[in-house]
């Protein structure tokens, strides 16, 4: 059942745990703009008058995140969560900084990206919320076995974007935060993990809700426990 959210903005959501969240507000109900690369079959199946898909979104462009704040004009959006990311293998022994900068480019400084050109949307609704989907691998304290240079650079990077835009959109209302899906089983894991994405993101979804300005500028566990920075 809605819980009275109006609008979502879901980037990243022709696969994985961004098609898994848009299938659920589908569900339910609630008008989403799925924004992608490209649309996926799995996708366009969903119900057109409820789900406006926006195809040409690379989060790495201005020209791509232009077409997303293109479709939404000056229209208020309640809820922004961007799901895109990439994770590639770089170990110390086969450093390769062009593929970190690719990651850096697409998982820290793509959702920056989306939700600075989204503000005057975000700003717009009354007490709208953004979630970052980010890894508890760009957690510093939490990090126990090292390796995997480029993807845990980009999500430290990526938390300390969430903690930022949470302080400085508090004025304009808007609450945000970082949020770990869990391991879930999709094509970035290789269909691996021990959680089915459309069970990370009912998860995923009951945090978002619970996120007000009291608790914006928290890194979330989908399953609702606090991580550390
Ligand atoms: N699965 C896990 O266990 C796990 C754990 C921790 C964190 N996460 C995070 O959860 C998020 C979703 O992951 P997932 O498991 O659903 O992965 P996935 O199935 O590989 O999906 C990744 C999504 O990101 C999109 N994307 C990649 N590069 C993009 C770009 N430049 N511009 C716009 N969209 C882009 C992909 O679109 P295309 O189809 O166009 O490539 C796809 O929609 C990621 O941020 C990931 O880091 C996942």
């Amino acid at each position: 059942m809605s819980t009275g959210m109006r609008t979502w903005v879901v980037v990243g959501a022709n696969r994985g745990i961004g098609l898994e969240l848009t299938r659920h507000l589908e569900r339910r109900g609630d008008r989403v703009v799925a924004a992608c690369r490209q649309r996926s079959p799995e996708l366009s199946a969903l119900r057109v008058e409820i789900v406006e898909i926006v195809e040409g979104v690379d989060v790495t462009s201005d020209d791509g995140v232009g077409k997303l704040s293109d479709h939404l004009g000056g229209g208020a959006i309640d809820a922004l969560v961007v799901v895109s990311g990439v994770l590639r293998p770089v170990s110390l022994e086969g450093l390769d900084f062009g593929v970190i900068r690719e990651q850096l480019e697409i998982n820290a400084l793509g959702p920056l990206r989306v939700v600075s050109r989204l503000i005057p949307n975000l700003s717009a609704g009354q007490g709208a919320k953004v979630a970052l989907i980010t890894s508890r691998m760009g957690s510093i304290a939490d990090n126990g076995s090292g390796d995997h240079y480029g993807y845990r650079m980009s999500k430290a990077a990526l938390n300390m974007a969430g903690k930022s835009l949470s302080i400085d959109l508090k004025g304009r209302g808007v609450a945000v935060c970082v949020l770990h899906p869990g391991f879930v089983r999709t094509r970035m894991t290789g269909g691996h993990g021990n959680v089915e994405p459309e069970v990370a993101a009912g998860q995923l979804l009951a945090r978002v809700e619970e996120l007000t300005l009291e608790t914006t500028g928290t890194f979330w566990h989908a399953d609702g426990s606090v991580l550390p920075w």
